[in-house]
């Protein structure tokens, strides 16, 4: 594959980690990009020793000129830009009825404000030069309202939902598509720690597919929505959780 660069928010730890592995896999220049500097450099090298083909971003995805910047330094540094996977996301669990304006801010800003910044960023560098693909990781909760997770975090999904299409619409005729992937709960650190065990147990038992949901899965998701041939898949959500929400 003649070189192609991926940026990946969100990528040192859980599943961007694994979606910047497999896109490196798959022969892209990945670029590495997170508020948490060290583990993303650290990952960069694991993956490049001499970081030719993978490089670390200290990026703040609330941040408009975060993304203006990496754009610039990844034209620097491979010449090209191909493909954007707005991944990086938190929240914190807090009954609806208790959420502070500070805690809905917080979530909206990284979850949803991330999304409209990178689209914009890159959706506009993409429709100049007429190719582009962005991938953006939503949620089940942006779906079907969530549970566990928060109702800050179900809006923002559900808005990036949305972005999605708004942006696909706005770019489809440049050669840019724009997708989401909703994943149900994944086999991953975050859910482990975040989620109570008898709670996790009980998500599981209502999972159809009876067991958490794999990253690397995601991953291959993102790279074949990434891929040239992906150009007639525009807009679209792609399910991936275990049968827990059909539509
Ligand atoms: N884990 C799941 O089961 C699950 C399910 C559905 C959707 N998702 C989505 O997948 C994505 C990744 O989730 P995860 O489980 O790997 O979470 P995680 O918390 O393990 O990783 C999130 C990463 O985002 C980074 N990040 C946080 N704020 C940032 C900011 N302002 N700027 C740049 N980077 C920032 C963190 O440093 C971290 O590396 C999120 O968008 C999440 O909503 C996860």
């Amino acid at each position: 594959m003649p070189n192609r660069t991926a940026l990946i928010t969100g990528a040192a730890r859980g599943l961007g980690a694994v979606v910047a592995r497999r896109f490196h896999e798959a022969g892209y220049n990945v670029a590495l990009a997170d508020i948490a500097i060290a583990p993303v450099q650290a990952l960069a090298r694991e993956l490049s020793q001499d970081e030719s083909t993978a490089c670390a971003i200290e990026l703040d995805v609330t941040s408009k000129a975060d993304f203006e910047t990496a754009r610039d330094a990844l034209l620097t540094r491979w010449g090209t830009v191909d493909v954007l996977v707005n991944n990086a996301g938190a929240s914190k669990i807090v009954p609806v009825m208790e959420i502070t304006a500070e805690q809905f801010d917080q979530v909206i800003d990284v979850n949803l404000r991330s999304v409209l910044f990178g689209c914009q960023v890159f959706g506009q560098y993409f429709a100049n030069r007429g190719a582009g693909r962005i991938v953006n990781i939503a949620s089940l909760a942006g779906q079907n309202g969530g549970s566990a997770t928060g109702a800050h975090y179900a809006a923002a999904k559900g808005g990036t939902l949305t972005l999605t299409k708004v942006f696909a619409r706005d770019l489809a005729s440049r050669g840019v598509t724009v997708n989401a992937i909703a994943p149900g709960p994944l086999d991953l650190p975050i859910v482990h720690e975040s989620v109570p065990a008898d709670t996790l147990q009980k998500v599981m038992a209502g999972l159809p597919a009876g067991r958490l949901g794999s990253a690397s899965y995601i991953a291959d998701v993102a790279v074949m929505l990434a891929s040239a041939d992906a150009y007639f898949a525009n807009g679209a959500c792609w399910d991936v959780n275990g049968g827990l929400y059909m539509r």
